[in-house]
Parts: C-alpha cells; structure tokens; sequence
C-alpha cells in the first residue's frame, strides 16, 4: 500500500508562498478541526511548517475544559512574543473553546494577538486572514445555528497517516453540570449519513485504513434533525465501506448507549474492539449532581451489555475526583466501581469549576490536597488493574494495523549502503488500542496501513513489544 499523502507531498499543491504552524491542545475534536484548518488554508498556498520560527501564521487550537488546559493558552502565547517582536508580519491566531469563549476580550488582553476565531468559524479563516491582513487586528466568534451550519467537506489530502478522526456531530446537547463543552461548542448539529459516507470512501481510497467517528455523544446522532437515520444505522452504512479495516466511535454517554448500540461489537467486525464510556463517579449522589442521567448499577450494566457483546472488547473512561460536594464515601464508591468496571484505560482529572455551568454555582468545597490524593489513591488502582489487563495479552497473537515508524526511530532510518531499507521499530495498535512496538519483519516489507499479527513477547508500562508472527509469513490484509 502506498503511504498515506503527507502534507507538502501533493504534487497537487500550489507553490507554497507561507507556511503555518498550528499549536492543539484539547480533545480529538481538536486534532480533526486542525487538519480542518489546515485544508482551509492549502488554496492560500500555505504549507505546514512544524518550527514556529518559520512561519507565517501560528494559529493556537486551544482547550477550555479545565482551568488548566486555559491558562496554558496565555504561557504559549507569552512563549510566542518574542517571534511576534523580531517579525511583525507574523500572524498571530487563537482559536478553538478559548477563542469561542474569550473572543474579543482576548484581543484586549494580549497586545500583540492578531486573530481570534471561534469553533463554528474555520471556514471563514480565509477572509478572517484578508481583514487582518488589510484591516488590523481580527475577532469573530459567531455562532451557527441549525439553519446555516455547514460541516467542512473533510480532505483526506491533509490527512498525516493511515488513521483519521472525522465528525458526526458538532455540539453538545447534554447539559452535564461540570461541564464548558456545550457553551464553547453550542448545540449539536448530526451531519448528513451521505456526506459521512463519502468522506469515508473518500479517505479509504487516499490510504486511510482506521476512521474515528467523533461526536461529544455519539449515540445522539440524528436526534436534533431528521437525516434518515441514528447511530446505530450510521455505523451500519460506514461499516460496510470496502477497504474499510477499523472502525471507531467516541464518545458514547452511558445514558444514551443502549443495546442496539452494544449488539453492533456482535455484528459488526469492523468496529474495533473499544469502547470509551465515560464514568464520572461511581456515586449515584454525585452522578444526580453531575446529571449525568444514570446510575452505577445502569452503568454496569452497560459494561456487562458491552462485554456480551465482544468478550475480549477493551474499556476507557474518564472519571472526575472533587466534584462539589464529594465525601470520602463518595469516592471510595468510585474506587469501587472502578474495581468492578475493570477499564483497560482511564482518564481521571480533578475537578475544575468553568465558567457558563451549573457547577460553578456549587461551593468547589473539597480541597485542593484532597482531590490530589485522590486523584493519587484512583490512579494507583487503576494501574494494577491496567497492568493485569495488559499482562493477559502476553503471548497472544494480536492483530496490530501499522500506524508508522515507532516515534523515537522517526529519525533512524536503516541504512544499507547509502540506500534507505526503513525505520528500526514500527509502531501500531491492537484492536483494543493497545500501543504495540516490533521490529520490521525480515523479508517482507511493512508499510502504514498494513494488517499484521504479532506476536506479543513484552509487557511494558504502557505499551507491548512483539515480533511478527511467521518470520514476514503471517497473516496480513491491507491493499498491499
Ligand atoms: N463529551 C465527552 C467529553 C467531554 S470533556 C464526554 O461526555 O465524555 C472530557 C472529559 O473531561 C470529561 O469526560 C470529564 O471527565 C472531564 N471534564 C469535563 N469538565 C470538567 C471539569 N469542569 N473539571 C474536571 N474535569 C472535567
Ligand atoms: Fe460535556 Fe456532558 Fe456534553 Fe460530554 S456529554 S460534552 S461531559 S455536557
Ligand atoms: Fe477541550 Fe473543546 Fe475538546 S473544551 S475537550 S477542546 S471540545
């Protein structure tokens, strides 16, 4: 199979007369709108440049769910200063939940940003550009509705491996109490099944092997309009793309994944053996105060549902320590859910009272040292239980679909004799989204994209190591 294009490839490409640098911080949805931004951006002949110092334009894709993630907008851009003073025509942008959610008081803030855009507003980044580029300094935040909200016809030439995120949904309609996502991102607008459909195929036929479908709740999809169909039916149309190797969804929210959904891991091969749903707390008081619109023993239940469906299928959660009112019984029946649900994976933070939500009313009444220790007590356990879960795949033979060289072998490429024979290490991912290393196999070459089985030999902390079982001789798919 062939590479995937990378960007600046494209024999397509005009002459590149600028080039950007985009910084993203944030969630997936952040990761798909850059390569948005990025595409918008090609007809103005931009390419990307990954050094700052060389660019034209340096757009921050910044996160605003925590405090955290917010203040480090500011740091960047103080870091970025000194760029903007030795190159004038440098442009400066902010976009993403900051963006949306700041607007033009950021402009007031940092005398020397020269573009703030929000979440709806990527499209328009080309005239945002003229009028910064004509008129000065450039704020525009404006917020799309049902009626003229339009999704960017993804690109699969910006696309930078066998792997990509696409979007369902924009928005988010729940109104979780802790929660900035449905402000910065208003409400969820479905995109149409046919376009879905066809970026699909089209990113299939460009080399993508694996399509994320992205959505802050996936399972809600088609519920604002009527595009002929739901979630479940969506995945039935994308599952059954030719050339297809791997589907992903995320994020489901536990209130909306019903059985119908869960059956799909029996029907549907393609869909990878994954599910994030998103836990929050293991106590039915902090989950009514968190609305998030069920209960422990219903979560479970989704977790058993799940695991009917596809045994071996791995869990993801996110779960949030401190939440306003958390007692230590509170947490200590999350640590036991936690116990129960067996996640291969967690994302656990402490609580960060936002702006524009229910919460921030609450007093943020447990303490700082406290939620630490037991964002501390919370990670230990998951560990061991991480660490059990990988130490079951030892020996097995797994179905690994190459993503590309392993990152510290990018650079290392072997040589024989001047000639390049290709990286030391490759580097993909299980079914499961375990991250597995293994040495190219001998006398077959391995490209991005690939299906191959390998045998894992080596647990490590947060990935595995094998070989490729059979010598080069084993099972593989691909288009190659
Ligand atoms: N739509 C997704 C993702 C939401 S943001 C979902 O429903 O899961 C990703 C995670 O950030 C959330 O799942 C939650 O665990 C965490 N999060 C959101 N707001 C937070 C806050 N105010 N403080 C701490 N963590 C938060
Ligand atoms: Fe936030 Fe809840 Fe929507 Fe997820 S489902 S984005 S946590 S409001
Ligand atoms: Fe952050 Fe916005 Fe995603 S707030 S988590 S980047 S939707």
């Amino acid at each position: 199979m062939d590479a995937a294009i990378q960007p600046g490839d494209d024999a397509r490409d005009p002459v590149p007369t600028r080039r950007v640098h985009v910084i993203t911080y944030g969630c997936q949805m952040n990761v798909h709108d850059t390569r948005r931004i990025v595409q918008v951006l090609r007809p103005l002949g931009f390419q990307e440049t990954p050094d700052p110092a060389l660019a034209d334009l340096v757009l921050l894709n910044t996160c605003s769910v925590r405090e955290k993630p917010e203040r480090k907008v500011l740091s960047t851009l103080a870091r970025l200063k000194p760029l903007k003073e030795a190159r004038p025509g440098l442009v400066l942008g902010v976009c993403g939940c900051v963006g949306q959610q700041h607007g033009e008081a950021l402009l007031e803030r940092v005398p020397y940003l020269d573009l703030v855009f929000g979440t709806d507003n990527i499209a328009d980044l080309p005239s945002l550009l003229a009028s910064v580029e004509h008129g000065g300094r450039t704020s525009h935040t404006r917020r799309m509705t049902h009626d003229d909200y339009r999704f960017l016809e993804a690109d699969p030439a910006v696309e930078a491996g066998p792997t990509a995120f696409l979007t369902i949904t924009k928005g988010c309609d729940r109104a979780c109490s802790y929660c900035i996502v449905p402000y910065v991102r208003g409400r969820e607008v479905s995109k149409p099944p046919e376009q879905v459909l066809d970026e699909v195929r089209r990113f299939v036929a460009s080399g993508v092997r694996e399509v994320t479908l992205l959505g802050q709740n996936v399972n809600s999809y088609g519920r604002d309009r009527p595009v002929g169909c739901g979630f479940v039916g969506l995945l039935e149309r994308v599952a059954a793309t030719p050339g297809l190797l791997r589907l992903r969804f995320v994020t489901s929210h536990p209130a909306d994944a019903d059985a119908r959904m869960m059956e799909c891991f029996a029907r549907l091969p393609v869909l990878a053996s994954h599910l994030h749903l998103p836990l929050q707390s293991g106590s039915d008081r902090v989950l009514a105060r968190m609305r998030r619109g069920y209960t422990i023993s219903e979560y479970l239940q989704k977790v058993e549902m799940a695991r009917a469906a596809r045994p071996d299928i791995a869990l993801s959660t996110d779960i949030i320590v401190g939440f306003p009112g958390e007692t230590s019984e509170d947490f200590q029946a999350t640590l036991k859910a936690v116990e129960a649900a067996q996640f291969d994976t967690m994302f656990s933070f402490k609580y960060s009272p936002r702006p524009h939500t229910a919460a921030a009313r609450l007093p943020n009444d447990v303490p700082e040292a406290e939620k630490a220790a037991r964002l501390r007590d919370l990670q230990a356990l998951q560990d061991e239980i991480t660490a059990a879960r990988m130490l079951r795949l030892l020996g097995r033979d797994e179905e690994v679909l190459v993503e590309g060289p392993s990152r510290n072998d990018a650079t290392r490429e072997r040589t024989s004799g001047g000639r390049l024979e290709g990286p030391v290490q490759w580097m993909g991912r299980t079914s499961t989204n375990y991250l597995v290393h293994f040495p190219p196999p001998e006398g077959r070459p391995v490209s991005p994209g690939d299906l191959v089985v390998v045998h894992i030999e080596e647990v490590l902390a947060h990935c595995l190591r094998g070989t490729v079982r059979g010598n080069g001789e084993g099972r593989t798919r691909g288009s190659g």
